[in-house]
Formats: C-alpha cells, structure tokens, sequence
C-alpha cells in the first residue's frame, strides 16, 4: 500500500489525435516506474457508463437525441464513472488515464454543439462534483493529417464522428479556447510525429506531477 498520491490525467483532442495510443504507452511508463496504473475511456469505464455509450454513439431511432439529450447522457455516464471506478481509484492512491473526459463534453457539446460552456460545468457540477483533472494532455494536430490518420484507420465512423468537417473543426477551436483560458491545467501537445517522439513530448510535460 503506497502513502503516494494518485493523480488523474485526462487525454483530450478530436478524432485520429492518438490519444488511445498515447493513454497506453503513458501508462507503461508509469508501471515501470512503479506506480499503480488505472486506464480507462469516456464515455464508458463502467458497466453503467458504457450501456450509456451504446446509446449515445448508435442512437436507438432515426431522430437522434437532441443536442440537449445528449449532452445529459454525457454527464450521466460521467457521473458513473466517476463514483464508481475514478474517485475510488484516486482515494486509494492509484493514477487515472482516462481517454476524454468533461472537457470533451465542453468542446462537442458545449462548444461546436452550441449549448455553451456554462450548461456543460453545471451538468458537471451536478453529475461529478465538477472533478477535474490534474492535468489534461490536449493532442493537436492540423486537420489533413488528422483526416489521414482516420481514413487509414479505416474503422466505422458513429454517430458524433461521422458529423459534418465543420463541426470538428469548431470542436477543435473549443478546445484551443478551453485550453487557452487554464494553462497550467491543460499541456497542449503535438500530436504529429511517431509515437514514440509524441509520449517523451508528454512525460516532459508532466515531468513536475511525476513522483
Ligand atoms: P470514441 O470511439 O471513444 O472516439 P475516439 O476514439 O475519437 O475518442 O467515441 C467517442 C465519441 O464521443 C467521439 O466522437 C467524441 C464524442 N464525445 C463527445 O461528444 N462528448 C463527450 O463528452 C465525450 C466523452 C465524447
């Protein structure tokens, strides 16, 4: 049982961004230091949170859910998540990788979505008292290289994926704005290079969170 403190570190950034392969190779270099490891993803991350994923990446009926749906449904499996796997991790010292969390949901539904920033923190306020992140690792990389990324991807585009170029693009202006507004909360990162260049450009930036 380690007397150490756990820390929460969130991956952010729009499709194709590496995120889920920088989460990975971060937790790695984490074990090989010694420290206990969780990973996990938004949505989803528990039993509850990942029904929710279902229904908000394969929407039952044609309608869809309204924007304002959707961003509850967010904040919902959220709220899951976090009561049942991330807080009791970090209570018990472990670190937390998560792939996305709230400022996801600032930057899709607040932000290219339209329902603004405000709504977002109060349905985080409500759902997961308004937990934040020691520090979030924002991937950013320009737009045709991200399309290349996703189109040798070649994987099945959802729901919120497979929206117009335009929304994306405004997700990530709300991310640079997000980012912009808290910069010792937020690292933002190049995501453009091989993996291996991407993670040591992260370990430097949580070198002062490391024990
Ligand atoms: P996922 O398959 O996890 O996408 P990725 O591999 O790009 O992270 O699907 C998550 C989708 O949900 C993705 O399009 C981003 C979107 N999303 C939101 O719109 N709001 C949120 O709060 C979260 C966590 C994800």
């Amino acid at each position: 049982m380690s007397s150490a403190k756990g820390r929460f570190i969130a991956f952010e950034g729009g499709e194709g961004a590496g995120k889920s392969t920088q989460a990975r190779l971060l937790a790695e270099a984490l074990r090989a230091r010694g420290l206990t490891v969780v990973t996990t993803r938004e949505p989803g991350g528990t039993p509850g949170a990942e029904a929710i994923r279902n229904l908000l990446l394969a929407p039952p009926g044609e309608a869809g859910w309204t924007p304002e749906a959707e961003a509850l449904l967010f904040a919902a499996a959220r709220a899951d998540h976090v009561a049942h796997l991330i807080r009791p991790a970090l209570d018990r010292g472990e670190w937390v990788i998560c792939d996305r969390f709230v400022d996801s949901s600032r930057a899709y539904q607040g932000g290219a979505g339209g329902l603004g920033d405000e709504a977002i923190l109060a349905l985080h306020g409500l759902g997961s008292d308004g937990l934040r992140p020691d520090r979030v690792i924002l991937l950013e990389g320009d737009e045709a290289a991200l399309a290349g990324r996703l189109a040798a991807r070649g994987a099945e585009t959802d729901a919120i994926e497979g929206r117009p170029a335009d929304y994306h693009r405004a997700v990530a202006a709300a991310f640079r704005a997000i980012a912009a507004a808290d910069p010792s909360g937020f690292a933002r990162i190049d995501g453009i290079g091989a993996p291996e260049e991407v993670h040591a450009r992260i370990i430097a930036a949580l070198a002062d969170l490391l024990p």
